[in-house]
């Protein structure tokens, strides 16, 4: 797939079918998200990649975070139809057979607190648009950091720093195409 044309056509998907992505398929996918630059090359991250009961455990626990989002989309004032589409799709993912979770390395240093940060962003989207050019949906999610420390319990890694999560599998619905603003671009001294 072009490169513009990955970027340009990446969608978040919030509805998946239920088939299980071929497991070479997944390691290509995270293979290419793994080349992102990252803040003085520290590679910071750790990728958990949870399918079957893991998977199923971790989703229970992604639940929780579903009253604190309610709170958070009152006080934005987003219709109650809205409200209730996004309590749905975080009680099961879209029904994805997997879950993808990114963890970075805690450190003391502010500083290099946000290179790890922005790392694993960079990360994170790399992996995005490979799944869309292997034909899998994703859906970049921190709703979930809510209950982060739940979650890294879960996965054994309490002292790490859920960066994100994503369902990732065959989309089951073509998602909508948000637009993008208007927002400042300024060229100076051209
Ligand atoms: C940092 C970040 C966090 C996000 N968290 C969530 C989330 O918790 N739940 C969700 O449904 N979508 C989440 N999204 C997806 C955005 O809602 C989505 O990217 C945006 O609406 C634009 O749609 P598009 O990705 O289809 O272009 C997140 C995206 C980013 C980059």
């Amino acid at each position: 797939m072009e490169l513009y044309e990955a970027i340009r056509n990446r969608r978040s998907h919030r509805f998946y079918k239920p088939d299980l992505p071929p497991r070479e398929v997944l390691e290509r996918v995270i293979q290419a998200a793994i080349w992102a630059p990252s803040g003085t090359n520290a590679q910071p991250w750790q990728i958990d990649v949870l399918a079957g009961r893991y998977r199923d455990e971790f989703v229970e626990r992604v639940t929780h975070c579903i009253a604190h989002m309610r709170e958070l989309m009152k006080a934005a004032n987003i219709p109650e139809k809205g409200q209730e589409l996004v309590i749905k799709f975080f009680q099961n993912l879209g029904g994805a057979p997997v879950v993808i979770v990114v963890t970075v390395d805690k450190v003391a240093d502010p500083g290099m607190m946000e290179a790890n940060i922005q790392s694993g962003a960079a990360l994170m989207q790399n992996l995005l648009l490979a799944a869309h050019a292997e034909g899998l949906g994703t859906c970049w999610m921190t709703g979930p950091n809510y209950v982060a420390q739940e979650l890294l319990d879960y996965l054994g890694k309490p002292d790490r720093h859920l960066l994100a999560i994503t369902p990732i599998g065959y989309s089951a619905k073509e998602p909508p195409v948000p637009p993008r603003k208007e927002r400042e671009i300024r060229w100076l001294g051209f």
